[in-house]
């Protein structure tokens, strides 16, 4: 990115300085005295990721003319270890083996261990949050609807109903609403206006949904190498967004249980990949356009790329 802002800085340079801050307060925010804790925390964080949450939370502060970036390093920090707690927990219930491209925890340290790494992780936030108020709310209602999805997920599985508007339910709650939050919480700590807060926040949630739609179709046609973490157990498990056009196509219920090469023939051959690349498409079209509500600034710019980045990435 090029674009440049007033002062010498470029809106790149700004969130690659507020970034290394976030790592800065995940590390301090993580270092327990008790020793397994802390080296699985930095065995997950240290693997990287996307950081994409607290890239949405900066940009969204600094769309609204925030620019003191430390001051928004705790939250924005809070937010992605609530979302690498929940990524380890989701590897226990999902049997994934390699997550950021390094094992995952329950691999590592086996499955009690990762329980408490991740309850360590959420802690965490609580800490990290105690001194912003209201903006736990955002946090909180996030935090409810993650373990809400998880839960939906689990019984759309275990009941075998796995439906296009029980997979958009699902998506909404396991993930869009941490996006949505990240959204909202930048542009409240930016002092944003109602309408700006509502813009960023719708931003995120359809940021959110093309999100995990993309996450969901890349579980199924890239290679576990590439991802950086176990691939194809979505569709194993009878789950995931081709399981749910699936159904909707007349293809069949939930799938669970068919080998899955045959499963991924069918729906490589048919059009389903093709029909949630584009809904993924609409969906940041629409988070897009919710950003017409703020004055255009290099910032705004920034969150336009980030959400094309979301349906073009390829890992
Ligand atoms: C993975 O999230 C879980 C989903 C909600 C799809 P990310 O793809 O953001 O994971 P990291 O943080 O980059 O590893
Ligand atoms: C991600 O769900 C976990 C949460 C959103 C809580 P998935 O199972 O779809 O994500 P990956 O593919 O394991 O990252
Ligand atoms: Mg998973």
């Amino acid at each position: 990115m090029t674009v440049t802002v007033a002062g010498t800085a470029t809106i790149a340079e700004k969130l690659d300085e507020g970034l290394a801050a976030v790592e800065r307060v995940m590390l301090e925010a993580t270092d327990s005295q008790v020793a397994v804790l802390r080296d699985a925390s930095r065995h997950i964080l240290g693997a990287g990721g996307k950081r994409i949450r607290p890239r949405l939370l900066l940009l969204a502060y600094m769309a609204l003319g925030g620019r003191d970036l430390e001051r928004v390093a705790r939250p924005a920090a809070a937010i992605e270890l609530m979302h690498t707690a929940s990524v380890v927990h989701d590897d226990i219930n999902d049997h994934g083996i390699l997550r950021r491209g390094r094992p995952s925890v329950n691999a590592a340290w086996g499955r009690t261990f990762a329980l408490l790494t991740g309850d360590f992780l959420f802690t965490a936030v609580y800490e990290l949050m105690a001194p912003y108020g209201d903006l736990n709310e955002d946090l909180a209602s996030a935090a409810t609807a993650l373990v809400e999805g998880e839960t939906l997920q689990a019984v759309a599985v275990k009941d075998n109903d796995f439906s296009r508007a029980v997979y958009m339910r699902i998506i909404a709650l396991k993930t869009a609403a941490l996006f949505r939050a990240a959204g909202a919480i930048g542009a409240k700590l930016a002092g944003a206006r109602p309408s700006e807060i509502e813009a960023l926040s719708d931003f995120g949630f359809n940021l959110g949904l093309a999100f995990q739609i993309v996450d969901d179709i890349l579980d199924l046609v890239a290679d576990e190498e590439r991802l950086g973490k176990t691939a194809g157990i979505d569709m194993d498990q009878g789950r995931g967004v081709a399981v749910a056009l699936g159904a909707d196509n007349g293809n069949g219920r939930a799938q669970a249980g068919d080998p899955l090469d045959a499963i991924k023939r069918g729906m490589l051959e048919g059009d389903t990949i093709d029909k949630a690349r584009k809904q993924a498409d609409l969906l940041v079209d629409v988070a897009v356009e919710r950003l017409g509500a703020l004055e255009t600034s290099p910032a705004t710019q920034a969150l336009v790329e980030l959400a094309r980045l979301v349906v073009e990435r390829e890992s």
